[in-house]
């Protein structure tokens, strides 16, 4: 498949080398084509790796995985730019979080409103699925390293892009399709983003990111 990864930070790094791994074509996008950290990547990667602008790879890309900056994903997003998004499924793996003020971040949209929702409204013809943003990148790519049975969630408002969605995160990453959770529309991505609170917050107390949450139902 061709894939467009925007963002060239370790969640980029991590999906698009699986991906690349696994023998997709993929495109990493950055503000510039000539990121130092995407070269870097592309050096590690090998293979059919490429590099561009985010409105490249998101040209180049049949499907698209958002990793930018959350705080900044609709910037990023704008210099993707609509027609190179319409139609395509964006898989959405950033949280809105802001470190200006030091950890704990906070969120720069929440409560009533959401990244996801304010991508959506955005991009009307693209089919938002809100994924992956409550585990760490390297639990993203590898489940297991995580023992058991433990939940993932996705939500959106395409019922066929989120089953597609679910497909590919067990064919790429080994998710099992019983560990996703489909939460509904996009508005669930409050509750998604908000986790990071939480996430963070386990973070620290664990002293490791390589964590999940188990969720389990009563009778
Ligand atoms: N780290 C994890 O394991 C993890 C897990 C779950 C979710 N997340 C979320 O995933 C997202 C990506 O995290 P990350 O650590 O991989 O990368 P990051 O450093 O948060 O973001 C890097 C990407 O954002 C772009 N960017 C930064 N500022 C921008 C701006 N002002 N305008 C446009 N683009 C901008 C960068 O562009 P350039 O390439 O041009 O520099 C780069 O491609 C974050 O929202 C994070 O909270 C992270």
């Amino acid at each position: 498949m061709k894939i467009g990864v925007l963002g060239t930070g370790m969640v980029g790094n991590a999906l698009a080398t699986k991906l690349v791994q696994l023998g997709h074509d993929v495109m990493m996008g950055s503000r510039t084509a000539s990121s130092e950290a995407g070269q870097q990547w592309q050096r590690s990667a090998g293979g059919t790796a490429r590099l561009g602008t985010f409105a490249e790879a998101a040209a180049f890309g049949e499907i698209i995985l958002d990793c930018t900056n959350g705080a900044n994903s609709l910037t990023a997003l704008r210099a993707a730019g609509s027609a190179n998004l319409r139609g395509k499924i964006l898989i959405q793996a950033g949280n809105p979080l802001d470190t200006s003020k030091g950890m704990p971040p906070t969120l720069t949209v929440c409560n009533t409103d959401s990244l996801g929702e304010q991508t959506q409204r955005e991009f009307p013809d693209t089919r938002v699925v809100k994924a992956l943003n409550t585990v760490n990148c390297e639990i993203m790519i590898a489940p297991a390293r995580v023992p058991g049975d433990h939940q993932l969630f996705i939500c959106g408002n395409d019922p066929k892009a989120k089953a597609e969605v679910t497909q590919h995160l067990g064919k790429w990453f080994g998710w099992k399709a019983a560990n996703i959770i489909d939460l509904g529309d996009i508005s669930n991505a409050r509750g998604t983003e908000m986790f990071l609170a939480l996430w963070v917050r386990l973070w620290g107390n664990l002293g490791t990111p390589h964590f999940n949450i188990q969720v389990i139902r009563g009778s």
